[in-house]
């Protein structure tokens, strides 16, 4: 059998199809529109392995997902193409829609169509998994519990919008079609293939450009950190195992500080490859202004996925980010096309 990895060439994407082949027997098919978060050297250990394909295409192209659903037989989805970062929706929301919300809805079209007309055994195998975000709980007080599967959406950004309504899209499939789903809300990921937009390796590639690190406003706000391979192998358990139609929250059990992530982060660099002046990289920290409708703090109850499944993140936040800062160190030259372009200007204006 063969499974279906949307925005395989991205972030989560590229360690799950990783992962995948070290696990399973099962053939991957990867779909992704390589758009700017995409790229296909994440891939290229594959690029041998007559069980991987690669397709680049749009999960808004029905036709084109319907004849890879049919053509490989797909037993399962695994939906991971999105647009993923907050700023950027902030920037400019229209993808935002067009692709978490309305490829969220086409790609649960091709599905129910491809499963509908499967025969009653594969019919019964098939899933689709949508990964979504802890995002879509809203903010947290630090009074308040870490978020469980049964808490309302109170979405703030763009982005965490458009991800909460996909998640309404992919239950309402369930509910009135019986399309066997998954919803996954995950917490903030780190590790290997990371797009350097995002905090951690943003920060990475601007501390060994002797750049400012920058803090949105206090740096106080708490997010709560998972290991991308272990986001992976809670994904795989899931599939495996997961009740049909149910909602899965994940998270690394590690709130930290943004200040805490960078100030560590700074250490851990300190150590592997230090500044030629003999300073800190943590004299690079700089306070800017906060982000538009900044959200205080993440958090996840993740003790449904350990009671049904026994799963445990296997890494430590100093373990994963260390692993994490090794594999930057070693591709350094990867993250220079960040540095240019029309994101690049806005973001520098916008939190100057
Ligand atoms: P990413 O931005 O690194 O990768 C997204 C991938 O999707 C890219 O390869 C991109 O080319 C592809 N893509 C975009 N639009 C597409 C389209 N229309 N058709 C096909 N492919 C398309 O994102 P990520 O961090 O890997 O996130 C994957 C999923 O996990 C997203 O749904 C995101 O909301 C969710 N998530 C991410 C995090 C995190 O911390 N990164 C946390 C929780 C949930
Ligand atoms: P980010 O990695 O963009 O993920 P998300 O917004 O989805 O949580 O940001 C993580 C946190 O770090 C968030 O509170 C915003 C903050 N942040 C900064 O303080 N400075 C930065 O340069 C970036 C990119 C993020």
């Amino acid at each position: 059998m063969t499974i279906l990895v949307t925005g395989a060439a991205g972030f989560i994407g590229s360690n799950f199809v990783l992962d995948w082949f070290d696990c399973s027997e099962e053939d991957v098919i990867s779909l992704d529109l390589l758009t700017y978060a995409g790229n296909l050297e994440n891939l290229s250990s594959l690029s041998h392995n007559s069980h991987h394909h690669f397709i680049k295409g749009n999960i808004r192209d029905r036709d084109l997902v319907s004849t890879l659903l049919k053509k490989y037989q797909i037993r399962a989805i695994v939906n991971l193409a999105a647009e993923s970062h907050v700023d950027r929706s902030i920037q400019e929301s229209k993808d935002f829609i067009e692709t978490n919300i309305l490829g969220t809805y086409d790609l649960l079209e091709s599905a129910r169509y491809y499963w509908n007309h499967l025969d009653k055994k594969l019919k019964q195998d098939f899933r689709f998994l949508h990964i979504s975000s802890d995002e879509v709980y809203g903010s947290l007080n630090s009074s308040d519990q870490p978020s469980n599967e049964e808490d309302p959406y109170k979405p703030n950004s763009p982005y965490s919008s458009s991800k909460a309504a996909s998640n309404h899209l992919v239950r309402a499939w369930f509910q009135t079609y019986k399309l066997p789903v998954f919803i996954i809300n995950s917490s903030n990921n780190y590790g290997l293939y990371q797009y350097p937009e995002k905090l951690i390796p943003l920060c990475i590639l601007n501390a060994l450009k002797g750049k400012p690190l920058t803090i949105y406003g206090d740096g106080l706000q708490i997010r709560d950190w998972l290991y991308v391979q272990d986001h992976c192998s809670a994904l795989r358990e899931i599939l495996k195992r997961g009740q049909i139609g149910e909602t899965y929250n994940i998270g690394g059990c590690n709130e930290k500080t943004n200040l805490e992530v960078v100030r560590t982060l700074c250490t851990i660099l300190d150590e592997l490859k230090p500044r030629l002046d003999g300073k800190s990289y943590s004299d690079q920290i700089t306070f800017v202004k906060d982000r538009p409708g900044h959200d205080r703090r993440y958090a996840i109850d993740a003790s449904k996925l350990v009671r049904d499944f026994n799963w445990k993140p296997k890494e430590s936040f100093e373990t994963g980010l260390r692993k994490t800062v090794l594999w930057y160190l070693k591709h350094e030259g990867r993250m220079n096309d960040f540095m240019y372009g029309e994101y690049h200007h806005w973001i520098q204006k916008q939190y100057s």
